[in-house]
């Protein structure tokens, strides 16, 4: 009896950790200000399961930005550990980690971070040509349509609004058939009706793909729309709210 309860409880947290896209572990970072070390995160501890939508507010400075990085694999913490995708980053070389985020990780970024040189089409093509894919301006025009810029796919950003922006860098960060999107303050750069809009095609673009989105956001009514909510404060874990 013992020992098939012994059993059960390791499937299940075998079974937890294979279900859990994102598994963050006492993660430290400190930055060096002038001859001072700054704490930016402390003992970060947080799990996130395929397909969850979770929110990551705090006030500026708290650590938000430096987190996603470490997520990401954009960047080493000091101590502790990220698995992403069921594997240990710190176990990746910076090319290997690279092609992990190509294959399974989108972004979305406050400042939109389109090529310049790139039309809408293209800037959405870039990831797709990378992996190889053939059909890349096919999909690329079909994720333009999506997003209500198919008319505009020859345009360049700088002949783009903010929120036209915004909306190829959503087609883009879809193409690649993410796993896990990582958004950094989708909605800073962009007004109350232009955010609406694009919050609204960011979760029907989530819910028909099917993927774990992770937004870092001052908006309230943004985060409330996820099914979780981490509140960080000075580089720490203040609350997690669970909601739906
Ligand atoms: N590369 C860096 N070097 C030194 N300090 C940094 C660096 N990046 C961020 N910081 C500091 O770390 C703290 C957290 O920054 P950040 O993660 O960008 O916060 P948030 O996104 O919540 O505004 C801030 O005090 C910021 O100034
Ligand atoms: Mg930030």
């Amino acid at each position: 009896m013992i020992i098939l309860l012994i059993l059960t409880l390791l499937f299940e947290s075998q079974f937890e950790t294979m279900t859990n896209i994102l598994n963050v572990r006492h993660l430290e970072k400190t930055y060096m200000s002038g001859s001072k070390k700054l704490k930016v995160l402390d003992d970060i501890t947080f799990s996130i399961q395929q397909g969850d939508t979770f929110a990551i507010v705090g006030p500026s400075g708290s650590g938000k930005t430096t987190l996603l990085g470490l997520c990401a694999g954009l960047d080493d913490s000091d101590e502790g550990s990220v698995e992403l995708c069921g594997t240990q980053l710190d176990h990746l070389t910076q090319d290997e980690r690279a092609l992990l985020r190509n294959e399974k990780v989108g972004f979305i970024f406050q400042d939109f971070q389109l090529l310049p040189t790139l039309t809408a089409l293209e800037n959405v093509s870039v990831p797709m040509e990378l992996k190889g894919d053939k059909n890349s301006a096919k999909t690329a025009m079909t994720l333009l349509s999506k997003v209500g810029l198919a008319d505009r796919a020859d345009h360049y950003p700088s002949q783009l609004s903010g929120g036209e922006q915004q909306r190829v860098a959503l087609a883009r960060a879809f193409s690649n058939k993410p796993s896990i999107l990582f958004a950094d303050e989708p909605t800073g750069n962009l007004d109350a009706e232009t955010s609406e809009k694009v919050v609204d095609l960011l979760f029907d673009l989530n819910k028909e793909a099917g993927t774990t989105l992770v937004i870092v956001t001052h908006d309230l009514d943004l985060a409330k729309k996820n099914k979780r909510i981490l509140r960080l404060q000075g580089g720490r874990i203040m609350k997690e709210l669970s909601q739906l």
